[in-house]
């Protein structure tokens, strides 16, 4: 019944809290700085609904952005320094001077990401001149570490923030290109889509994303159904252990396009430089590169030797040159080697199912929810068992999703825990929040939090709101 309470006031209460939190960060501002004119920007969380960990391959993601959000109010400051604080007074405070190459806080520092947004504009510029500083009050509701892109949310806002402090434009597109460098600052070898859809997102579309340009399409949603996001509560954190395991998957797919490019042996073939490329110029199509991923690559775990023999290099070169991420940072060979084969077979099954649901959802085919939830109960197993990215209690939440009579149920973003994503049948949210509340928080002693669940609609992208 609480359960049930709390989804209902939830609801009723969004507008409330918007403008509740907009006088709090305001009155934070004042008396943190001073009371003088304010821009206010926000920049959404997002919910992926599939294409997990294609971004970085070149290939495709569906995600859609969420009424959660990064809240920003800003003003100008005289000299050249930006300085920042947040509502929850445990996010310590800061400031840094606005510089050509600005070194990063401690790994972990929650100012790095208003560093990196400050750091990918002025690249972008290529100069800091004339960037004018700033001081700003942050209020979030992007539950942190839950695989629902806070800090995409963060860093965003914040570019947000300078360039309306600056009375700068970017066009959209091109900011969602500059941005989706910004996690390589805090040692993240991601792709762009986090930051792509807190700009890029439609009210109540969500959107397919191709990378390398950026370029996006609207897809609608089944009008028969609703997304319930469900929340793990195991912490995801890009700080922690997440950050490695994330980058040992960029790994082990850049091993996998140089082997298949390597045993693909077509003279002339341009060197790939992620698995899309090797996909588009070295195969026949999504078949065609799943039977090459077949053959091609052996089952067993590769070890550096087994990389530089299959490279024809040297086990120093494979060791630094080959098992290396796109922030430049080596990864050790792991226990059982590096598992090429699932890696790729995941990433090509996956980009299909990202094509399949775009044709399917903007199509006109009548059973869309079930064909939907089916793909995404796919993307789920893949996700489990070839890139080996879930866990137990994601696991749980998933088949909780689909005893309650989801249509379909799987992990939604980086993985290694976070959140799970529900589409299920319009307006049965209370009654799948009640059933996964007894299925899942209950037995895991998780009934404490008050915002386990959320249902959630796509939402408008990143802007200034006054
Ligand atoms: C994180 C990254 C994204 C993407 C997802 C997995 O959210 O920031 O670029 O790779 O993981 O799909």
């Amino acid at each position: 019944m609480e359960v049930l309470l709390s989804v209902n006031a939830q609801a009723a209460d969004v507008a409330e809290e918007a403008r509740q939190r907009l006088i709090n960060s305001i009155t934070v501002y004042e008396t943190t700085f001073a009371p003088e004119e304010v821009v206010v920007v926000r920049a959404p969380g997002r919910v992926n609904l599939i294409g997990e960990h294609t971004d970085y391959n070149g290939f495709p993601v569906m995600p859609m952005a969420i009424s959660r959000d990064m809240l920003i109010v800003a003003g100008a400051s005289k000299d050249n320094v930006i300085s920042f604080a947040n509502v929850i007074p445990s996010f310590q405070g800061g400031s840094f001077t606005i510089e050509r190459n600005i070194p990063p806080y401690q790994g972990g520092d929650w100012g790095n990401y208003i560093k990196s947004a400050t750091q990918g504009l002025i690249d972008f510029w290529g100069t800091e001149e004339g960037l004018q500083g700033l001081k700003m009050v942050i209020d979030g509701n992007v539950p942190l570490a839950s695989g629902l892109s806070s800090s995409a949310a963060f860093t965003v806002a914040a570019a947000e923030a300078i360039l309306a402090i600056n009375g700068r434009t970017i066009d959209p597109v091109v900011l969602a290109e500059v941005m989706a460098k910004s996690d390589h600052y805090v040692g993240m070898a991601s792709g762009g889509m986090d930051q792509s859809i807190s700009i890029l997102g439609q009210a109540g579309k969500c959107l397919k994303i191709d990378f390398y340009p950026i370029r996006t399409k609207l897809v609608t949603l089944p009008k028969e159904a609703d997304i319930l996001v469900c929340h793990s509560r195991v912490k995801a954190a890009k700080a922690g252990n997440a950050r490695v395991a994330y980058n040992m998957r960029t790994v082990e797919c850049r091993i996998a396009y140089m082997l298949l490019h390597k045993l693909a042996g077509k003279a002339g073939a341009k060197e790939p430089t992620m698995l899309y490329d090797w996909f588009a110029n070295e195969t026949e199509g999504f078949d065609d590169a799943l039977n090459k991923i077949e053959t091609a690559l052996v089952d067993e775990g590769y070890t550096v030797k087994m990389i530089a023999d299959a490279l024809g290099v040297s086990e120093e070169y494979a060791a630094k040159e080959v098992c290396l991420t796109k922030t430049g940072e080596v990864m050790p060979e792991p226990q059982g080697g590096f598992q090429v084969k699932k890696r790729a077979r995941h990433v090509i099954s996956e980009a299909r199912r990202v094509e399949d649901s775009t044709a399917l959802l903007n199509g006109d085919s009548e059973n869309k929810a079930e064909a939907f939830g089916l793909l995404m109960d796919q993307s789920h197993a893949s996700c489990r068992d070839d890139y080996e990215i879930s866990c137990e209690e994601l696991n749980a939440l998933v088949e909780a999703g689909k005893a309650a009579g989801s249509y379909g149920s799987r992990l939604t973003g980086a993985g290694f825990g976070g959140c799970t994503v529900h589409l299920i049948p319009k307006g049965k949210g209370p009654e799948f929040i009640k059933k996964i509340h007894e299925a899942y928080y209950l037995p895991h002693d998780l009934d404490g939090y008050a915002d386990n669940q959320y249902l959630f609609a796509p939402a408008q992208g990143a802007g200034k709101l006054f």
